[in-house]
């Protein structure tokens, strides 16, 4: 089984699955990492891994279109059964997203529906809300809008700073995604189309 990790920054989500799959247990192999950042530290990880990365500049695209074409093609030249997203900062295109129907997944650094978008750990401390986590997702048109299919609680305490909360966070993350994706890969989870379903139980 194929996996090809898409990433935008640090990659410590990369790294948990790159750790997991040395200890045999993702259930598959990396076979690709794709940043749209040159810069993206996660592109040292996958090279001290040994895996092929590859760097899609977006500014060397017209249109978001353009993009994801390129995307489309270098992703499909590595033939994976599942696309990962772990810290990719891009909107795809519908065109995109239907590509890969059922088979892309996201992490999400918040209790989806709630606090869909960017810098949830700031708004979840200026809203005081106390309870906060993460999602996995299939991936659909909608932006942090797919079917959940896991999502890991964690409490906010009085003196939690954004940094704290996002620390707390992806150590969570970091346990959680490896084992989304082994169960995947494994045909234990899926995305019917009544809904994602687990051991062929409705989530
Ligand atoms: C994670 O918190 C993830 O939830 C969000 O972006 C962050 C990526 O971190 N989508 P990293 O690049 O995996 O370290």
């Amino acid at each position: 089984r194929r996996v090809v990790v898409l990433i935008s920054g640090n990659g410590s989500n990369l790294q948990a699955l790159i750790d997991a799959q040395g200890f045999d247990e993702l259930g598959g192999e990396i076979v690709a990492v794709v940043s749209n950042r040159a810069d993206a530290y996660g592109l040292v990880r996958a090279k001290e891994a040994g895996i092929p990365a590859v760097v899609l500049p977006q500014g060397e695209y017209d249109s978001r279109e353009a993009f994801d074409g390129a995307l489309i093609k270098v992703i499909e030249r590595h033939e994976p059964d599942l696309v990962v997203l772990a810290g990719f900062m891009r909107i795809l295109t519908p065109r995109f997203v239907n590509r890969f129907h059922g088979r892309l997944l996201n992490i999400h650094p918040s209790l989806l529906p709630a606090y869909r978008g960017l810098h949830t750990h700031r708004r979840v401390l200026e809203d005081g809300v106390k309870q906060h986590g993460l999602s996995i997702h299939f991936v659909t048109e909608e932006l942090d809008g797919g079917p959940v299919v896991m999502q890991a609680e964690v409490e906010v305490d009085e003196n939690d700073t954004e940094e704290t909360l996002a620390r707390k966070v992806q150590a969570r993350e970091h346990l959680l995604y490896p084992i989304a994706v082994r169960w995947f890969l494994e045909g234990r989870l899926r995305l019917e189309a009544a809904g994602p379903t687990f051991d062929g139980i409705a989530l």
